[in-house]
């Protein structure tokens, strides 16, 4: 049997940063934001760290879905952002929500990690080791955002979507499909060089700003085009989808470029595309789980649509999956 979602909901801090605030100290214009970018504004997490994104979502996810938070079996943390490099946020996660006998991790993926976390999660359901898991896409982006650097302040927002997934009553409803994949090409062009083994944090590091995300944007972007509408239309063949098929595109929100040039290449209109980059900003994990949380709450998915979800992050990482949306009911 395969594996479902649940429950969906999501949680965006309260401060908005528009592209004027940007204007007032950088050289930039909304303009070249909104057509370069298709971002408007995005949410600042002022304090707490990437947990603080999470509880929010979590407790709504499992509240929505009506049962105990002590039936959760498994947490998973999707994160570029953690807490801390340890212990896992996947641990205060589960502290804060005092679950008891649950066990979890944090999967690193970028921003493709909440679809690797959703193909890790619907194994471990399918295969019987989890029942209950609960799975959390979230970045504290403004905590590794150089907020002196045109190129890349006015890219990133903080979010949190969390999803529950659990076994589907319908063998034909659910997580259907995958593929994933890592490229290690792609380090030179989408990384944070300091705090990991390779470049400890000291002086140096900080003075180099390794401490803060880098990317080549163009290079990024090049990829990013052909890898999310590559893995697509991949996955569209092979399961036998043609365009009229597919009701929904629920691709990363990094660009809406990015995003337009996908849904052309799947034979979409843009009516059938997911899109909030314009109120968001990039959210690295907690992309994908938001469009759904908020196309859910909207009423605008239902009981068997086709919905491809797609995703190019740092690694590289690339990734789409196949689902037939149900929860259960
Ligand atoms: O989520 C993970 C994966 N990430 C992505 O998929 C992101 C991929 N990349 C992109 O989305 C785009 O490359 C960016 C939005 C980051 C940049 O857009 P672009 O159209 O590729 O711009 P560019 O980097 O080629 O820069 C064009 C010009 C440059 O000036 P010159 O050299 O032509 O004089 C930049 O310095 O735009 C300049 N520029 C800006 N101007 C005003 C760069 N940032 C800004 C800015 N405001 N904020």
């Amino acid at each position: 049997m395969p594996a479902t979602i649940t429950s969906v909901a999501h949680y965006v801090p309260p401060d908005i940063y528009d592209n004027a605030f940007f204007e007032s100290y950088l050289d930039t214009s909304n303009e070249w934001i909104v057509t370069r970018t298709g971002i408007s504004e995005r949410r600042i997490l002022k304090q707490g760290a990437t947990s603080d994104l999470i509880i929010p979502a979590a407790k709504e996810c499992i509240e929505k879905r009506g049962i105990e938070p002590d039936e959760i079996d498994t947490i998973i943390v999707a994160t570029v952002t953690p807490d801390y490099l340890f212990p896992n946020t996947a641990s205060i996660v589960q502290h804060k929500l005092g679950i008891k006998n649950v066990w979890g991790f944090d999967l690193s993926a970028a921003c493709s990690g909440f679809i690797f976390a959703l193909v890790t999660a619907a194994g471990l359901v399918e295969s019987g080791i989890s029942k209950k898991l609960l799975l959390c896409g979230a970045d504290k982006m403004s905590a590794i955002t150089d907020y002196s650097d045109r190129t890349q302040a006015i890219l990133f927002g903080d979010a949190g979507g969390c999803v529950l997934i659990e076994k589907s009553k319908d063998p034909n409803l659910g997580i259907l499909d995958h593929i994933l994949q890592v490229d290690g090409v792609g380090l030179p062009y989408l990384h944070m060089l300091g705090g990991g083994s390779a470049n400890p944090a000291n002086h140096e590091t900080v003075e180099k700003k390794y401490h803060y995300l880098y990317q080549d944007g163009q290079t990024v972007f090049k990829a990013a085009v052909v890898g999310m509408a590559d893995f697509s239309l991949e996955i569209m063949r092979r399961n036998n989808l043609k365009s009229e098929d597919v009701d929904w595109l629920v691709p990363h929100q990094a660009n809406l470029r990015i995003i337009s040039a996908t849904g052309n290449r799947m034979g979409l209109p843009p009516e059938k595309v997911m899109v909030n980059i314009d109120k968001y900003g990039n959210t690295t994990a907690a992309t994908i789980p938001m469009c759904l949380s908020e196309w859910h709450q909207a009423g605008k998915l239902k009981k068997g649509h086709n919905l491809i979800l797609a995703s190019f992050g740092a690694g590289y990482t690339v990734g789409a999956v196949y689902m037939k949306w149900y929860m259960n009911d």
